[in-house]
């Protein structure tokens, strides 16, 4: 199963992914890694596993003109490694309606909380803030909400009284990293079936 990877941040759950490839133990072969953040973790992790990667950066505060313009040039770009499925994971942008369709594959994203609770750029901080004693993290499929797609994984993780958000998060991506393999591994075999 070819993939693409999108990241904008440190790529630990990437190089998860790479770990897991590279030891057999994943039937999964990264294509590509793409980013919007020029410089980010995750392209020096798939740089230093010898990973083609591009980057498509996003101003902020980009009108919505140059949102459509943006999802276009990154489909572009994600289509010519001909992926069988796209991953986003610590990608801190929403992909349109027209991403999706262009590509013409499933993206399915990881995220830090038990989804449909606590969506968005802050899922372990705005969990924590409404002093929730259980969260976690989802693997779900995309669609052109915010995280909002068809639920595949989810695995719950305790709060701790004396928790930060640093701290959560890290146990969080401990389940995280888990639940993303074991779901590109029943997406490799066959066992799971995205439409
Ligand atoms: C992960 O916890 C991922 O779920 C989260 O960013 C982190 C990236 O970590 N994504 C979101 O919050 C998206 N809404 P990583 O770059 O070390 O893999």
């Amino acid at each position: 199963m070819r993939i693409v990877v999108l990241v904008s941040g440190s790529g630990s759950n990437l190089q998860a992914v790479i770990d897991a490839a590279d030891a057999d133990e994943l039937a999964v072969e990264i294509a590509a890694v793409g980013s919007d953040a020029p410089g980010c973790g995750g392209l020096a992790k798939a740089g230093a596993a010898g990973i083609p990667t591009f980057t498509v950066p996003l101003e902020k505060g980009a009108t919505p003109n140059r949102r459509a313009a943006w999802n276009r040039e990154l489909a572009a770009s994600v289509s010519r490694h001909s992926p069988d499925l796209v991953v986003t994971s610590g990608f801190m942008r929403i992909l349109s309606a027209e991403f999706l369709s262009t590509v013409g594959v499933p993206v399915i994203n990881t995220h830090p909380a038990l989804l449909p609770s606590f969506p968005g750029a802050h899922g372990v901080r705005d969990a924590l803030a409404h002093g929730v004693k259980v969260t976690g993290c989802t693997v779900h499929q995309t669609d052109a909400g915010v995280d909002t797609g068809p639920i595949l994984a989810q695995a719950a993780v305790p709060v701790s009284e004396d928790d930060d958000e640093a701290s959560l998060h890290e146990r969080i991506k401990v389940q995280e990293r888990r639940l993303l393999l074991e779901t590109l591994a029943k997406l490799a075999a066959g066992e799971l079936t995205l439409r």
